[in-house]
């Protein structure tokens, strides 16, 4: 059988597909201590509100009729849609109508449609590319692109903190916006490390993107208002240069593949022409599960009382059982800021992260090698990048201290 060039590059066994793959055995499996996948914890009140809604249309007369039996439109759902809008200005006073929002099937695929929207090969024949300023950056991101040599990001500048910690920070020095740049995109908070870029990172970035007329996209996954897994002070921004993208993935609804983008009306109605090239509309499932935590402002009450709190507990903890069983080896912990993950780096590692994943899931035990995590600087030989793993706290406390216990002792006698 003969691919097309498309289906070459989507069909490449690339390291991550190997990774996902034994994730993905992994849930098969009771004996895998799983602290590699990006699953977000069932948290038990939260699925009470989702069975309970789900109760709700089904008792009433004609909801799941509609819900099962009708296409959206190529925005997605109106309803949500419009109360989502109307609940972003009241907050934040964006200034915002439905028309600024369209719904994708999960975040995931908003990020291939923004990125192939804005970089590639230019109708005037010219290529361009996009942009990350601060790596590592989110692995969803690799591959996305419809031609080769599609992104290029930069290192980041790293400051020491006390007790074992570190934070990245945009080298704005090292960055600069050539004319091959077709948008900016960062996550806030950012995978794999659990960092928030401040306030003042974003500032810039935002000014850097509209001098050089390129959108600024900024992954909100684990960000403000829902989920709201962020430990730290961040101000959320929008602005007509901005593209903000959201999901209802961590707030509970992975499997709903719900990603909200907002963005200019022109960007914004251009996701909509995709999506009905794509698959028509995309799926309603979430958007109706959410709609009345949207029209209430619940979804920001649970997610500031209940998933914030979740999650925040999980990361000092488990940095808490790091510290305990690590002891003298050279390693730092990214501060913990945000989203499901620790970041370990582990200086002067005597083996690559890949070897040490590999040793670790010999003892039944997933974590994420770090070197995946840099899209865009792969010709880079910055010993860093394999110095590295991201370790997600997401499971129940057993399995994570479990997981913690098996992970140091791997490291302490690599060290010896
Ligand atoms: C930073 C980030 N962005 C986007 C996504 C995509 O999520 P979804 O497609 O489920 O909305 C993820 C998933 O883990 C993520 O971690």
């Amino acid at each position: 059988m003969k691919f097309s060039k498309f289906g070459e590059k989507f069909t490449r066994k690339a390291g991550i597909t190997q990774l996902m793959d034994d994730l993905g055995d992994a849930l098969a499996n009771d004996d895998i201590l799983m602290l590699g996948g990006g699953n977000p914890a069932h948290i038990p009140e939260v699925q009470a509100r989702f069975r309970k809604r789900m109760e709700s249309i089904l008792s009433e007369p004609g909801e799941f009729e509609s819900m099962i039996g009708n296409y959206d439109g190529s925005r997605g759902n109106a309803a949500f849609i419009e109360a989502l809008a109307e609940m972003l200005c009241e907050t934040f006073g964006w200034n915002i109508s439905p028309e600024n929002i369209a719904l994708t099937n999960g975040s995931q695929n908003a990020f291939f449609c923004l990125f192939n929207l804005f970089a590639g090969d230019m109708p005037d024949g010219s290529k361009r590319k996009i942009l990350f300023p601060l790596t590592p950056e989110y692995i969803g991101y690799a591959d996305t692109g419809l031609t080769d040599d599609f992104f290029v990001s930069k290192r980041p500048s790293i400051e020491l903190l006390d007790d074992g910690l570190f934070k990245y920070h945009v080298d704005f020095q090292g960055l600069e916006i050539g004319d091959d740049i077709g948008a900016i995109c960062v996550s806030r908070p950012t995978n794999p490390t659990g960092n928030v870029l401040t306030d003042e990172e974003m500032r810039h970035l935002d000014e850097l993107a509209r001098e050089k007329g390129v959108p600024f996209i900024i992954d909100n996954a684990y960000g403000t208002p829902f989920p709201d897994i962020i430990y730290t002070e961040a101000s959320p921004i929008w602005n007509s240069n901005t593209v903000v993208c959201m999901s209802l993935s961590k707030f509970g609804l992975p499997n709903f593949r719900t990603g909200i983008v907002i963005a200019s009306k022109e960007i914004a109605s251009a996701i909509a022409d995709i999506n009905g090239v794509m698959c028509l509309a995309p799926g309603g499932l979430g958007a109706r599960m959410a709609i009345d935590l949207i029209r209430d402002g619940e979804i920001m009450r649970i997610s500031q009382e209940i998933i914030q709190p979740y999650y925040q507990r999980k990361a000092f903890q488990t940095l808490e059982w790091f510290r305990e069983e690590l002891g003298e080896v050279p390693y730092r912990i990214h501060k913990p800021e945000g989203a499901l993950f620790l970041w370990l780096w582990l200086k002067d590692l005597p083996c690559t992260s890949a070897e040490l994943y590999e040793r670790l899931k010999a003892r039944n035990t997933l974590v994420i090698p770090g070197h995946h995590f840099f899209p865009g600087l792969e010709a880079d030989d910055w010993p860093h990048k394999h110095e590295c793993i991201r370790v997600t706290y997401a499971q129940d406390d057993e399995t994570v201290h479990a997981g913690v216990k098996i992970i140091a002792d791997e490291i302490k006698k690599i060290y010896g």
